[in-house]
């Protein structure tokens, strides 16, 4: 009860001690208006269409019993600060039994939660306790591969012809003796394993300990759909489909043309979306979501907007994909972090709006999930603002991005404080098994161990993975213990505590733009149209439904903007990052909402 009233005082008092206070005022006079017009329009979107997602790094949110591993307990601690952040969704990263060579990505057991993070009773309560709160729980579904410790691969690689022989693919080697063909695995090496036992190799898209499912057989995708509703019958909200586009193999298994000196080519492109895949997809959704509410994501490397109509929508196998053109924007070839490419802002604006578009076709009728960041990417002000931008008012122009675009938006546990990288000095610093094999790859493609580390530093997984800093004690109020990757050097003034009480922060932005979204509700159901297209430095776009059109201008750069002033003359300024915008003029990273009622 006490928390009930506490929240919305809370922001309140947020939005009126923040830059704007005045324009602040206007947001929340116009809350019940709002509230009452959004009757009005459409009112048939779905839970999941409505809500914000956030993500938890499991390991890294916070630790219960003093391992320096963040549990599930630890996650039931601190389900009032996601409550407060608005969320109504949290996509758990995998928690089931597993050896942790991919930090859960290689599952053991998908019916029984690690110790390492608790007990099945554990999880039972926080979906209990999320659901008091109007939290569902989003479990990840790693379907692509098992952990070799797997029991189905134990049984398996025993010989050609057990029950369960063909449950991964497995081939003979070349006539040397050498690997089937000359895939390079996403995480770098060959992506064939030879086993002794069985005198073959199977294939893996990640890791040797990350054997790939088959797929083409029946019984494996009957397994897997049995461990989906498995987890529908607990009460979960929804699932995000690890590595999806890479259960379908092509049938044709021989030598692709090599992509760098190693000889090989990268996994992604000869089997990312194969023909076929959508029937195992289609098979996947009836078996599994019809008659409930749950939703479903797709980690959708390999699709793009031209895509979308098949994997989102009426007619779509998922309700929606993550798809990664805009985040590879500066990275042309994954497996080389030594070489950056410049982009241009406009590019990145033509990524959302092409799949913005896409989706809010009626005819596809399809929805996006908004998002800058996970759990494999850099930060996003490191990865998206000009070197030097300013963290705080990096943060806060990204978060306006986030959370006022078309679609539901990802936050990654961090994103909300406006973490950024680290850079630590060594490569045996890091614990990310990929971030090493890319340091290794540079090593072995003839770059320096500078421009090695350099590319580490940009691109490595932990940076997204060091331990949510909660408060300014000792290992920032993630652990009693020694955490199991170091706590960021920032965790002094940039922690959960800190922030609350700061009404300039990051994390008080967050507040107010959630605010903004449940008073506005263009801002959820409204349409999306970009404007100012070719614009180098402004990131602009329109918000519109029946009662409203918001003007959303993001000035992404470190400079200051000028745009064309009449785009806002008939509307009133809702919110700023800044002091208060001057009409036609945006102050370096500044982002400035404005709004016309009909
Ligand atoms: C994508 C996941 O997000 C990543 O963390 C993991 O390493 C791979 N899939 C393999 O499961």
């Amino acid at each position: 009860m006490f928390k009930k009233i506490l929240i919305p005082v809370i922001l309140s008092a947020a939005m009126l001690l923040g830059g704007c206070s005045d324009i602040s005022v206007n947001v929340n006079i116009n809350r019940d208006g709002g509230r009452k017009k959004l009757m009005a329009v459409k009112d048939d979107l779905k839970w999941w269409q409505e809500t914000i997602a956030y993500e938890i790094y499991v390991k890294s949110f916070k630790d219960s019993d003093g391992d320096g591993c963040g549990d599930i307990n630890g996650i039931i601690s601190e389900l009032d600060h996601l409550k407060n952040l608005g969320v109504g969704a949290i996509w758990l990263t995998p928690c089931y039994v597993s050896p942790q060579a991919d930090n859960g990505y290689d599952i053991a057991d998908y019916y029984d939660i690690d110790p390492a993070y608790g007990t099945m009773e554990d999880m039972d309560r926080l979906i209990e306790e999320a659901d008091k709160r109007g939290i569902r729980i989003v479990m990840d579904l790693v379907f692509n591969h098992t952990s070799d410790q797997n029991e189905w691969f134990k049984e398996s690689a025993l010989s050609k012809d057990n029950e369960k022989s063909d449950w991964y693919i497995w081939a003979d080697p070349k006539e040397d003796g050498s690997a089937p063909n000359n895939w390079r695995s996403i995480f770098g090496g060959s992506a064939w394993e030879y086993n002794e036992e069985r005198g073959q190799y199977y294939l893996h898209t990640f890791l040797p300990e990350q054997p790939d499912l088959n797929w083409e057989n029946p019984k494996v995708r009957e397994a897997l759909i049995d461990v989906a509703n498995f987890w529908v019958k607990k009460g979960v909200g929804g699932f995000r489909m690890d590595a999806i586009t890479y259960i379908k193999k092509p049938a044709d298994l021989s030598d692709g043309k090599p992509d760098a000196a190693d000889g090989m080519v990268g996994i992604h492109s000869m089997t990312a979306n194969t023909e076929g895949i959508l029937d195992y997809l289609d098979e996947f959704k009836s078996a599994v979501q019809d008659d409930t509410d749950i939703f479903t994501v797709g980690e959708a490397n390999g699709v793009s907007a031209k895509d979308l109509p098949n994997w989102v929508g009426k007619n779509g196998v998922f309700d929606m994909v993550f798809e990664f053109g805009f985040v590879n924007i500066d990275l042309p070839d994954e497996s080389n972090w030594c070489e950056t490419r410049e982009w241009t802002l406009p590019e990145f604006k033509a990524v959302f709006s092409a799949s913005e578009k896409m989706t809010s076709d009626p005819k596809i009728n399809g929805w996006y999930p908004m998002f800058l960041e996970n759990h494999d990417q850099p930060r996003s002000i490191n990865h998206f603002l000009p070197e030097g931008a300013d963290r705080v008012a990096g943060g806060k122009a990204l978060a306006t991005l986030l959370l006022t675009m078309r679609g539901t938006p990802f936050i990654m546990e961090g994103e909300e404080l406006g973490f950024v990288n680290v850079a630590w000095p060594d490569i045996d610093d890091y614990n990310d098994i990929s971030t090493k094999n890319h340091y290794k790859f540079a090593i072995g493609e003839g770059y320096s161990e500078e421009e090695a580390m350099a590319g580490v530093h940009r691109f490595a997984r932990d940076s997204a993975r060091t331990p949510m800093q909660w408060d300014g004690s000792e290992n920032a109020g993630f652990t009693s213990g020694k955490p199991w990757l170091p706590v960021s050097d920032d965790y002094e003034t940039v922690n959960v505590k800190a922030e609350s009480s700061d009404p300039d922060s990051v994390l008080s932005w967050y507040h107010e733009l959630v605010n903004l979204r449940s008073s506005h509700r263009e801002f959820i159901d409204g349409d999306y149209e970009e404007i100012l297209h070719e614009d180098e430095q402004i990131f602009a776009y329109l918000r519109e439904n029946a009662d409203a059109k918001a003007v959303v201008l993001i000035n992404m750069s470190t400079e200051k903007a000028a745009y064309d002033p009449s785009i806002t003359e008939n509307a009133k300024q809702i919110l700023c990052t800044g002091e208060g915008s001057d009409a036609g003029e945006l102050a370096p990273l500044e982002a400035v909402i404005y709004e016309e009622l009909k």
